[in-house]
């Protein structure tokens, strides 16, 4: 749930049915499913995304009644490469790493 004042917006952020089991209307009942205690929370929209190259879903949301499609731009940083970020992630794995360590017992 996305509290955005004036709006409540229910998203939904992955949805995944096993190749096996497409086109069996699963997806279809789970999202009914989940937009209902949505409702019951108090959306009153929903917000869906994918890759406008994946039709499968552009095929099932459209008739499901999802439209005003939108196109975002998603950047992305690995974190481990950057030159700041990395050295904190070291750091945390070395601290982790320390108190983890336990010290051998004296006879
Ligand atoms: C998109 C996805 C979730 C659909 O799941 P599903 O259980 O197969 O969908 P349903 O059986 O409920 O389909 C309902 C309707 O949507 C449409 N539809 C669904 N998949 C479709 C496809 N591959 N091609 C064309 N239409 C499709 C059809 O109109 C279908 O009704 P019909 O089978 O009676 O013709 C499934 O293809 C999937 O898991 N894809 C991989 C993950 C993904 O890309 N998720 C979406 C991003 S969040």
């Amino acid at each position: 749930m996305i509290s955005k004042a004036p709006w409540v917006y229910g998203y939904m952020n992955w949805l995944g049915i096993h190749p096996q089991y497409q086109r069996r209307g699963i997806a279809d009942k789970l999202v009914d499913k989940l937009i209902e205690p949505m409702i019951e929370e108090g959306a009153r929209f929903m917000l869906v995304d994918t890759d406008p190259a994946n039709t499968a879903a552009v095929k099932f949301f459209t008739p499901k009644g999802f439209g005003h499609p939108r196109q975002h731009v998603f950047f992305s940083l690995n974190l481990t490469k950057d030159e700041i970020y990395g050295r904190l992630i070291a750091y945390e794995r070395d601290r982790s790493e320390r108190l983890t360590y336990r010290r051998p017992r004296r006879r």
